[in-house]
């Protein structure tokens, strides 16, 4: 509960840091580094409870697992909302669609109809 992540003054975040740009790593000066944009979100949680932020990665597989037995207070993983999963875990709302686009000028319209239109003409 937030009460006790309060408390214990510590919001531990399981994740499967293998999935750019959600959560990734990067070596920085042969330091490990946790990043992506869900890791800035973990980092502005803990930020707004007041708490320290601790990243347990692990297999993407064993998140479920690790929420149900207490290891860790949320997973934070690119995790779609399912109904087998629904029925273990409670999903916050959405915070991002998942949809992407990428954008070409009006004049290029009849140029690409396809992503195959692209090839070579970039
Ligand atoms: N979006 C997919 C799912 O919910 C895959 C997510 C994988 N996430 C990860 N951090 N490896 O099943």
């Amino acid at each position: 509960s937030l009460q006790k992540i309060k408390q214990k003054g510590t919001l531990v975040v399981g994740m499967s840091a293998d999935y750019p740009p959600y959560e990734f790593t990067t070596n920085k000066n042969g330091k490990t580094e946790y990043v992506g944009f869900e890791v800035d979100l973990a980092k502005q949680f803990a930020k707004d409870l007041g708490v320290k932020l601790v990243i347990k990665n692990m297999d993407f597989d064993s998140l479920l697992v690790a929420l149900e037995t207490g290891k860790i207070d949320t997973i934070i993983s690119g995790m779609n909302v399912t109904n087998e999963r629904k029925k273990s875990v409670d999903f916050s709302n959405t915070y991002y669609s998942g949809n992407s686009y990428f954008l070409i000028n009006k004049a290029d319209h009849d140029r690409f109809k396809k992503a195959t239109d692209f090839k070579g003409k970039t």
